[in-house]
């Protein structure tokens, strides 16, 4: 037996992605033989567009493959600041961007530069996944507002103004969001921003990974158009994953204050040195390029949130706030908790109720504990619409065997 014990007491403190493992449970099914529906990923089901590949491939040919600096390509910077420009109305300038390996290292390195140990961060429940172990991972407490659907997933001003207290560091939040589908409006960040005028010592991280993904007629405001007065305090996070499909590629980027940027960026310069070069080829070219795969897929998006949010309303028990944006449905499970499966088990709580949809309907979904809210399950539609329709009736089915 071996004497070390390898892992640190901070490694200790965090799970592994419980999204990651569900998932990976689904394929190991999978591989037994078994028709699984996943809808367990966020990730988008489509091919990154052949202009983004044709890209990276000439990068290549060209022998584009060296080290870039930290805060990457020229070119890609460029690129980031005229998409800011352009889609959002916003000013930065080059030193004001960052980049990493996927939005998850922005997260990451944003953590990591500005967290003391005991400083809080302020997370409305349901949050994706990575955020509050992040906050565990570089000594800091996440503060965990709860939002359920009662509440429009959303937090409100009075809930942020009681959750504020002199170690907070940061205000974290996500709109669209992953795992509810809600947008803030712009009255409503205008109405969070009033709160947060009066802290100057929070600092505010905007996740605006899923800008692009609007299902529903309310459009989608950045924080810094929202509160242009609390800009030089907000870090906009964003990245290509979601709205050019390249989860594979790991290319996110920021814009914030020069002094934040510059905290992030020494950081990736002792990490990972930069993305790789190709992929930030390939990011500039979606990002300079044309949009219209991006229009075409959100286009398949909103047909399919449409078609589970009216396949998962039929199914009595559940309870369904129709998504404005991304592609997540989570509806609220009550009605099923305590009840026993065919087996005799009690379904004691999401993750049993997730356990036995994935063993009985063999449809893979992720618990509503998973991201600091129970009992719910997270749906994602980011597969074909045939999935999704056998996805509902094998739930339907499997949920009316319990008794
Ligand atoms: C809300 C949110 N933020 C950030 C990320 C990270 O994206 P990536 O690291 O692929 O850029 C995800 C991925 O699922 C997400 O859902």
């Amino acid at each position: 037996m071996n004497m070390i014990k390898f892992e640190s007491a901070r490694v200790a403190s965090i799970k592994s992605s419980p999204s990651m493992a569900v998932s990976m449970a689904a394929k190991a099914m999978r591989a037994q033989g078994e028709s699984v529906i996943d809808l367990s990923l966020g990730e988008p089901d489509f091919e990154t567009p052949d202009h983004v590949v044709e890209a990276a491939v000439e990068a290549m040919r060209k022998g584009l493959t060296r080290y870039t600096a930290p805060d990457g390509l020229p070119e890609l910077r460029q690129a980031i600041v005229a998409k800011f420009k352009r889609e959002n109305g916003l000013h930065y300038a080059q030193d004001e961007i960052s980049i990493g390996n996927g939005a998850k290292q922005i997260l990451f390195n944003a953590f990591l530069g500005t967290l003391e140990p005991g400083d809080e961060v302020i997370v409305p429940a349901p949050y994706w996944v990575s955020y509050t172990d992040l906050v565990i991972l570089h000594g800091g407490t996440a503060k965990i507002v709860q939002c359920g659907v009662e509440d429009a997933f959303k937090i409100t001003p009075e809930r942020l103004e009681a959750a504020i207290t002199p170690r907070t560091r940061w205000f974290l939040f996500n709109s669209p969001s992953n795992p509810t589908g809600a947008i803030y409006t712009a009255d409503e960040l205008k109405a969070l921003g009033e709160v947060l005028a009066r802290h100057p010592r929070v600092a505010i991280m905007s996740d605006e990974i899923y800008e692009h993904i609007v299902c529903a007629n309310v459009p989608f405001t950045s924080f810094a158009i929202a509160c242009p007065d609390l800009k030089e305090r907000t870090l906009i996070i964003n990245g290509v994953s979601k709205a050019y499909a390249m989860t594979g590629w790991r290319l996110g980027y920021a814009a914030g204050p020069k002094d934040l940027t510059k905290v992030l960026n020494k950081l990736q310069s002792q990490s990972t040195t930069c993305p790789s070069s190709i992929t930030q080829y390939a990011a500039a070219a979606a990002l300079n390029g044309p949009q219209d795969f991006v229009t075409t897929a959100v286009a398949e998006y909103k047909a399919r949130g449409a078609l589970v949010a009216r396949g998962f309303s039929a199914i009595p028990g559940l309870e369904i706030r129709a998504p404005e944006g991304a592609f997540y449905l989570f509806p609220k499970c009550s009605g099923y908790i305590g009840r026993t499966a065919p087996d005799g088990s009690r379904i004691a709580n999401d993750t049993e109720l997730a356990s036995y949809l994935l063993k009985e309907g063999k449809v893979a979904t992720v618990p509503g504990a998973a991201f600091g809210v129970e009992p719910y399950i997270r749906l994602s539609f980011a597969t074909s619409r045939d999935n999704l329709s056998i996805a509902i009736e094998r739930t339907a089915d499997a949920l009316a065997k319990l008794r």
